[in-house]
């Protein structure tokens, strides 16, 4: 008998049962976001003080995308993103979702059924499940003040194994405020949520992992008071472009 599930564990000739899909959440300690599944859609544009759309703009002016690219987005949540980047790539590019949610995944698949040229990944950002070098591009919004410190550089480490050389990745991300109105909200996110991780992103604690890692990278552009876009690069060996590393 042919068995649909290719991680089946049926028995030769039994009838298959559906396999349950692996649930990556519990093997993490990163904030997943299965509870919020629901909801996120409708909350989203509100935590973001609705600059989510102008972030998403700029993700996509920044990668210049060509057409038959392949793109990671992790942390996708729900895709909305991950989907604007299949629509921005043409049938031979590929627009890669992943997340450790697998209920916020069953909403980004939802949104995304009609579009082929999009996959959605129940995976952790900080063991990607990817060949090295086998992304052009890699983008991630709203994913870093949900994993600590430590996660935080695996998975730099691990977007630096999966991207190709001369790939690019953007960073959207809570981060240092920069004035009254950025730290009140970014505060008042901490407080909220009780989130120790967004307290390190707002002790520059993203901009410490980025100087850690071997990406090149500067900050593109900086909005709302706490919310920065960064643009990381990993340079070809033989490269004459350099973008100058942060101090
Ligand atoms: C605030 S949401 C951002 C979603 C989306 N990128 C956006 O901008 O709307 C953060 C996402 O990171 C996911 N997440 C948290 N820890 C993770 C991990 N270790 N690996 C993969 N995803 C993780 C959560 O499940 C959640 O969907």
């Amino acid at each position: 008998m042919q068995h649909p599930e290719p991680r089946c564990t049926c028995r030769p000739g039994a009838a298959c049962a559906p396999v349950a899909e692996d649930n990556p959440a519990t093997r993490t300690s990163g904030r997943t976001l299965d509870h919020a599944a629901p909801v996120y859609d409708l909350l989203a544009p509100l935590m973001t003080l609705g600059v989510e759309g102008r972030c998403h703009r700029e993700v996509l002016r920044l990668l210049a995308l060509q057409g038959a690219e392949q793109v990671l987005d992790i942390g996708c949540g729900t895709g909305t993103l991950t989907r604007e980047i299949a629509q921005a790539l043409g049938s031979k590019g590929l627009a890669v979702g992943l997340d450790a949610a697998t209920q916020m995944l069953k909403v980004a698949r939802r949104k995304a059924a009609a579009i082929p040229n999009i996959r959605f990944d129940a995976a952790i950002a900080e063991a990607l499940p990817y060949d090295n070098a086998s992304m052009d591009h890699f983008v991630s919004t709203f994913f870093f003040h949900h994993v600590n410190a430590a996660l935080k550089r695996k998975t730099l480490d691990e977007l630096w194994r999966v991207l190709r050389p001369g790939g690019m990745g953007v960073i959207v991300d809570v981060d240092t405020p920069y004035n009254l109105f950025g730290a009140l909200c970014a505060w008042s996110g901490y407080v909220l949520f009780h989130q120790d991780e967004i307290r390190e992103n707002i002790r520059g604690e993203l901009h410490k992992a980025l100087a850690e890692s071997r990406f090149d990278w500067r900050v593109q552009s900086r909005r709302a008071g706490y919310i920065t876009t960064f643009v990381l690069t990993k340079n070809k060996p033989d490269s004459n472009v350099q973008i100058k590393k942060e101090k």
